[in-house]
């Protein structure tokens, strides 16, 4: 028997094939190989690599990577064995591997060795139980506002999921559409909101020749945001900066908001993981709605549970009246039911369990505050190997910093020469991932900066 004949093409996506005439000669092509070829049926012609040619997405243009994601695409292509990458946030242990925590891992055995539980959906908002202590979690066991039912909370998929959910719930039913959010910002804010149906602004935050806060910038802009504007606040360890507020700045931050009725919402993906302590970091929330006003709060438990890929987080908003409140949420479900119907269980009743047993609980924050201690050690080696370097610069900023990210001040040229020499991954805006490192590669990396800085001005 004859094999088939297949005519052998370049694919569809090639720039030599991207007119419509070639397209028309390629489709005409295949039916002439049909015709005149018995065997050559038109399955094995469209099971066959040639099939591309009729794609209905042929002028579709290759996006760019993710400016963040794309670091670990070019990591993961570098052979050298001393490549490093400080580019994603994600928590990694002295050997440089992922860490799943003690207590995710065994409340995980008996979730799957209960027989009881099953696979069922959950409701549209999430599971009960996790709401409500998400809640307790970022407002305080004690909260005013939760003993009163005035906050409605959401299980969303995991930070990103809860801010789009909270952006398209302001976008339908808030009478102002612009949100407010800080130079810079984490990269997927502004995509996030604008595709929620949000006007995106900003206001001033990082002043580069402090390597701090801009704080009179800051009061400035918001100040003069029209009233009722949405106010984007990062809960604590800001990224990319990794520069937060003081407490006595938060306050002066949160007369001003509530002066002007702006609307606060905070992102709170690092609750614990900035200082190790999680009603540390949960202070800025909860000075807001110690005043009794409104506002919106994304959770994460991607970062302080290590639950990344789960997909767990959570959206309270918090209300006036529990009357409201309970408005809120009936709308809310309207968003999510068509975006992704009900979320997933799994993380989040890794989550519940554990934040509902004391002893499990204290297991956490334990295991999360030698996460975050962890990170501050970093700081605090890679700021000595500058100095003990001679480095030029003040480097006091690595230790003044806060959470998972350093902002460097290196610039993109140099952020380049390191990558190319010394085989260091980081965002071109000089952040380096803090969880990244190890007592093991601190030195590499303060070569490479002592070289970026000697070297490339
Ligand atoms: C400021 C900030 N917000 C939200 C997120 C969302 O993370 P996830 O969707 O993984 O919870 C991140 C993750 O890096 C972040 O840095």
């Amino acid at each position: 028997m004859r094999p088939p004949v297949i005519l052998k093409t370049t694919s569809f996506f090639d720039s030599s094939y991207s007119s419509p005439s070639d397209r028309r000669l390629s489709t005409l092509a295949n039916h002439f190989v049909c015709a005149h070829n018995p065997m050559a049926s038109h399955d094995s012609i469209s099971a066959s690599p040639t099939a591309a040619f009729d794609s209905v997405f042929a002028q579709i243009v290759r996006a760019p990577e993710d400016p963040i994601l794309g670091v670990t695409v070019a990591y993961n292509k570098d052979p050298s064995p001393v490549k490093l990458n400080l580019g994603v946030g994600a928590y990694r242990t002295e050997e440089g591997k992922p860490l799943v925590l003690n207590v995710v891992r065994r409340v995980e055995q008996q979730l799957v060795n209960d027989v009881s539980r099953n696979k069922e959906y959950i409701p549209i908002t999430g599971l009960a139980d996790f709401n409500k202590l998400s809640a307790k979690l970022i407002f305080g066991s004690d909260s005013p506002a939760v003993q009163e039912n005035r906050v409605t909370t959401v299980q969303g998929l995991s930070g990103t999921g809860s801010l789009r959910v909270g952006g398209e719930f302001l976008a339908k039913h808030y009478h102002q559409r612009t949100i407010y959010l800080p130079t810079p910002t984490w990269g997927n804010h502004p995509k996030v909101f604008t595709l929620a149906g949000l006007s995106v602004k900003a206001y001033r935050y990082y002043a580069p020749s402090t390597r701090g806060l801009d704080f009179e910038g800051l009061l400035e802009d918001l100040s003069s945001a029209p009233s009722g504007s949405i106010v984007l606040l990062h809960a604590c360890a800001h990224n990319p900066t990794g520069v937060d507020p003081t407490l006595e700045q938060w306050e002066q931050i949160r007369q001003l908001i509530r002066s002007k009725a702006l609307l606060p919402f905070f992102d709170s993906a690092y609750q614990g993981f900035a200082s190790g302590s999680l009603d540390a970091d949960a202070q800025p929330v909860r000075l807001f709605v110690a005043d009794g006003g409104e506002l919106l709060v994304a959770q994460s438990y991607a970062k302080n549970m290590g639950l990344y890929g789960e997909r767990v987080g959570a959206l309270s908003i918090v209300c006036k009246s529990s009357d409201v409140a309970s408005r809120v949420e009936s709308q809310l479900k309207l968003v999510i039911r068509p975006m992704y119907s009900s979320p997933p269980i799994h993380g989040a009743s890794i989550v519940a369990a554990i934040l509902k047993d004391g002893n499990l609980y204290n297991e956490w924050t334990i295991e999360l505050k030698a996460m975050a201690d962890r990170i501050i050690s970093m700081r605090q080696q890679l700021f000595d190997a500058l100095v003990a370097r001679g480095t030029p610069g003040d480097w006091s900023h690595i230790i003044r910093q806060i959470g998972m990210f350093t902002f460097t001040g290196l610039n993109s040229e140099q952020v380049s020469f390191m990558t190319n020499e010394y085989h260091i991954y980081m965002t071109s805006d000089g952040r380096i991932s803090m969880a990244g490192l190890s007592s093991k590669t601190v030195p590499h990396l303060a070569d490479a900066i002592h070289a970026a800085v000697t070297r490339v001005v």
